[in-house]
């Protein structure tokens, strides 16, 4: 029987071996998790977007962005460390609000996970795509690309969340192993193009600063200025919250998951800014505003063809990680949803051999695969952000009501100054909605709508096949 302001309790031992996770994963498989699930998409295409809204004030964006993510971050470590247990923002939201909030934010969840996966593997086909093309090999436009490009259905993204799924149904912790080395490839990739990109930085192009101001508004029919960039850019930022739904195949919680957390969010910022500026300051955000590949485009412009080459390839090689971790996450959410009986329960069985949700696993990648093969990459990522933007201040709330029930509890980390983080990961996730295009909010809003009907009938469906009812 279901009750919309009911509160979960943290039940783990009371768990059957069948429904618990096997803790696997230490503070380096995390930050490598959280690194591998960060740098993506985000930094090796939404930055010529980015460029494109708000010109070289690009940069503030991404500071914007960071800084709020930096908050819900801290908010994060907090809430993940005091409730160690699968399922990130859904399972802080049910344990410290209630089943109705819970279920919303899962809902967004859903949302944020499925088109993440979706929108990289759709960006990894486009390097995929050029890398070929630079050997001769060009797929028939049919199978290259989704409908919105005049093809029929994108079959390299499709092909790469099955691949990213066999890995994760064979066990966590060897796909955390072949995932950390990817990373690797990912940071040395973006560090070379900084080094080659710098002996051409010019000051001279970051004027005029903001052309289009920094408050979002509506230019021509988009969106443009520092925030509406800050807004898109905010998709290179998250990731962090992937790795709090491992927190029950987590070895030490309490010490693994504050470095993973914090840590592969500091990692990223710095690597942004330094990519970010060498970006800027190298070629006017004109010549590659609207590229698929801006980092690739760049070093070609300036004459360094066998570098770019390696930067296509890291992304071709990489760019799988965000889509690992984003997988990984998505199943666990489908998972303890449906082990709360939230979702048809028969889906959240751990297979004996490895250890992993298999079933679900599979389930999520037909589901984003379809996603892939059939939808346009650029707005998703926006619409991928209002689910994360949801989920982000549901957890700096959980953190302040935690904190409001009981301040002297003796918490494994706290958020330095809640009271001034918290509020600001909140606001500032509020500001970033509010800068979304409308079309997005608006869509958002539809999805969320969905998600109260589909509550409403499945929690019908409860009462009349439960005994009390
Ligand atoms: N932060 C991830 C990316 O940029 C989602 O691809």
């Amino acid at each position: 029987m279901r009750h919309w302001n009911r509160r979960k309790p943290i039940e783990l031992d009371a768990l059957g071996a069948e429904h618990r996770l096997v803790p696997t994963l230490s503070w380096w498989h995390l930050t490598a998790l959280g690194v591998g699930a960060i740098v993506g998409t985000g930094i090796y295409t939404l930055v010529g977007v980015g460029a494109n809204l708000a010109g070289p004030s690009v940069i503030l964006s991404f500071a914007v962005a960071g800084l709020v993510c930096a908050c819900a971050a801290l908010c994060y470590a907090e809430v993940a460390t005091a409730i160690p247990a699968s399922g990130s923002a859904y399972t802080y939201s049910y344990v410290v609000i209630g089943e109705l909030i819970a279920w919303i934010i899962g809902w967004s969840l859903i949302l944020e996970y499925s088109l993440v996966v979706s929108a990289v593997a759709v960006g990894w086909s486009g390097y995929v795509n050029g890398f070929l093309s630079g050997f001769g090999l060009h797929l028939p436009v049919a199978f290259a690309v989704g409908p919105h490009a005049g093809g029929v259905i994108n079959l390299p993204a499709v092909f790469i969340v099955f691949v990213v799924a066999g890995m994760l149904a064979l066990g966590t912790r060897e796909s955390a192993t072949v995932n950390a080395i990817l990373v690797v490839v990912k940071i040395v990739a973006l560090a070379l193009f900084v080094a080659v990109a710098l002996p051409h930085f010019d000051l001279a192009r970051f004027h005029p600063f903001t052309p289009y101001g920094f408050i979002a508004h509506d230019v021509d029919g988009t969106q443009r200025g520092v925030m509406a960039a800050a807004a898109i850019i905010f998709f290179a930022f998250y990731g962090f919250d992937a790795i709090s739904t491992a927190a029950e195949e987590t070895k030490k919680p309490e010490r693994d998951l504050p470095i993973g957390i914090v840590g592969s969010m500091a990692i990223c910022t710095l690597i942004y800014v330094g990519v970010a500026a060498a970006a800027v300051g190298s070629m006017s955000y004109l010549d590659y505003a609207n590229s698929a590949e801006p980092l690739a485009l760049i070093l070609r412009r300036l004459g360094q063809d066998g570098v770019a080459v390696v930067i296509g390839a890291a992304a071709v090689v990489a760019l799988p990680t965000v889509i690992l971790a984003f997988l990984f996450g998505q199943s666990r959410i489908f998972f303890v949803m449906a082990r709360d009986g939230l979702l048809p329960r028969s889906l959240a069985k751990v297979s004996a051999r490895s250890g992993t949700p298999v079933r679900i696993t599979m389930a999520t990648a037909v589901l984003v695969a379809i996603l892939a093969g059939l939808v346009p990459l650029d707005a998703i990522a926006a619409l991928a952000n209002a689910g994360t933007l949801a989920a982000f201040i549901a957890v700096a709330a959980c953190m302040l009501l935690m904190r409001r029930r009981d301040p002297n509890a003796n918490r494994r980390f706290s958020t330095p100054l809640p009271w001034v983080v918290g509020p600001l990961a909140i606001l500032g996730c509020l500001y970033l909605f509010w800068s979304l295009p409308t079309q997005t909010r608006l869509f958002f809003l539809g999805w969320n709508v969905l998600g109260f009907i589909v509550y409403a009938v499945l929690s019908r469906k409860s009462a009349e096949t439960s005994p009390s009812a």
